[in-house]
């Protein structure tokens, strides 16, 4: 493909917000070269993405709300350390694609080197998310786009006004902010409603789980899967109530709306939901498990390494906790934790399951990648 050079002349001002910015951060976990921008001469198809047909909803939703040219303006700003108080820290630093959109450490380093409190969540399908955030304290996506940027331990850029003029003096995003937006002018508004053009334009739906749906969700379909990811399917539907939350009826193997405490701990250090709301100690928002194979490490915390220790989990480990979602109860009326004792077996081909939600497609499409490489 022809591919368009935007190649960088580096401005006064630029070098002048270099000089007051710590050196670039040698361990940013995608390869940000050089102030190269390439893009396709002719815009990604952002509007009209390829999606299976039980997919639809999602695909007409995206086709309302996202330009080609306003999503192609949101994975720059995606990808651009810029958007940073410091220059070295941009969304996808967090956010990385081959892993889902999630970052494969508990907790990210944000502009300054300081830790985030939680796990960066992977982002699946935003355009049919209702809530946003581990406490699902956004539920509209151009504010919460905006949260990050501001944060002051993710990228510390807390003055809009300072953004738009920063990003107003590079020259790449002239033509970008036209073709969006009809005129050159950068706006706080503009900035997040791109932004939210891009996350809403990321889509995924080529999983081997959603190559068996024309069987219908969950049937026993021995022409996609293996006899062992079977057995999960059964097991992930039964016997280890994983569709109670995570259900496969939804888009996203997950309520998006639900919200659940799981028994991680009797005396939660991060309170969840719980910070704003009675009897909500320890409760979190239940995350899709799409792409959930290449995510980790897992949980609010990021406490669990691998597939097995959070399976592990829910097989012999829920604590007693008062709040525990009754859908993890023994079903005595007690409120104990069920203890599911999977065999090895057992927890072997839940994983087996739990790996057909992967779409190789999306992690490895164009289209969402860093657009800076030299
Ligand atoms: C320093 C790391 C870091 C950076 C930079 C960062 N994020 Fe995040 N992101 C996180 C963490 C951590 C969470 C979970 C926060 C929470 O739940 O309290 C998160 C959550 C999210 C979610 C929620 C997904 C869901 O389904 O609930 C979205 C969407 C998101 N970030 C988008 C962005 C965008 C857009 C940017 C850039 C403007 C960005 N992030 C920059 C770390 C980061
Ligand atoms: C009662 C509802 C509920 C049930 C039942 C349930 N989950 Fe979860 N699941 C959640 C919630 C809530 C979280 C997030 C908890 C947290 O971080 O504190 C979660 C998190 C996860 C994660 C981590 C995802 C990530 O992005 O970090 C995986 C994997 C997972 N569950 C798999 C399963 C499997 C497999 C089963 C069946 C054995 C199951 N779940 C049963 C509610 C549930």
């Amino acid at each position: 493909m022809k591919l368009l050079h935007y190649f960088i002349a580096v401005s006064g001002s630029v070098l002048a917000l270099a000089a007051c910015t710590k050196e670039r951060r040698s361990d940013l976990p995608y390869q940000y070269q050089s102030d190269a921008l390439r893009l396709p001469e002719q815009t990604y198809n952002y509007a009209n993405p390829t999606l299976p047909s039980h997919l639809a909803n999602i695909k007409q939703a995206v086709s309302q709300r996202v330009t080609n040219e306003g999503a192609t303006l949101g994975r720059v700003l995606f990808y651009d350390p810029k958007l940073s108080l410091t220059n070295n820290t941009a969304c996808a630093s967090c956010h990385l694609q081959a892993k889902g959109f999630a970052d494969p450490v508990a907790f990210s380093k944000g502009f300054d080197g300081a830790l985030t409190k939680r796990n960066a969540s992977s982002i699946v399908n935003p355009i049919d998310n209702a809530n946003f955030f581990w406490d699902a304290r956004e539920t509209d996506i151009k504010s919460m786009v905006l949260k990050p940027i501001e944060n002051h331990i993710e990228m510390g850029m807390d003055n809009f006004a300072a953004l738009e003029k920063k990003l107003g003096s590079l020259d790449y995003y002239r033509p970008l902010f036209k073709d969006a937006f009809g005129t050159e002018q950068v706006t706080e508004e503009r900035i997040a409603e791109a932004l939210s053009q891009f996350l809403n334009s990321i889509v995924t739906g080529n999983s081997k789980f959603d190559s068996s749906e024309p069987n219908g969700w969950g049937s026993n379909n021995t022409s996609v899967f293996t006899s062992k990811e079977l057995v999960g399917m059964n097991l992930f539907l039964g016997k280890a109530r994983c569709a109670t939350c995570h259900t496969t009826t939804s888009n996203q193997f997950g309520f998006t709306e639900g919200f659940a405490n799981i028994g991680l701990d009797m005396d939660p250090k991060d309170l969840g939901l719980g910070a704003t709301q009675e009897n909500m100690n320890g409760v979190f928002k239940i995350p899709s498990l799409r792409n959930v194979a290449l995510s980790g490490p897992y949980m609010h915390d990021g406490r669990f390494k691998t597939l097995e220790e959070v399976v592990n989990h829910y097989s012999e480990n829920i604590q007693p906790v008062a709040n525990l979602h009754w859908g993890l109860q023994d079903g005595t009326g007690t409120g104990a934790p069920v203890k599911l004792n999977l065999s090895t077996d057992e927890k072997e081909s839940l994983i087996a399951f739990l790996n057909t939600f992967t779409d190789n497609q999306f992690i490895q499409d164009d289209k969402f990648s860093n657009p800076f490489k030299q």
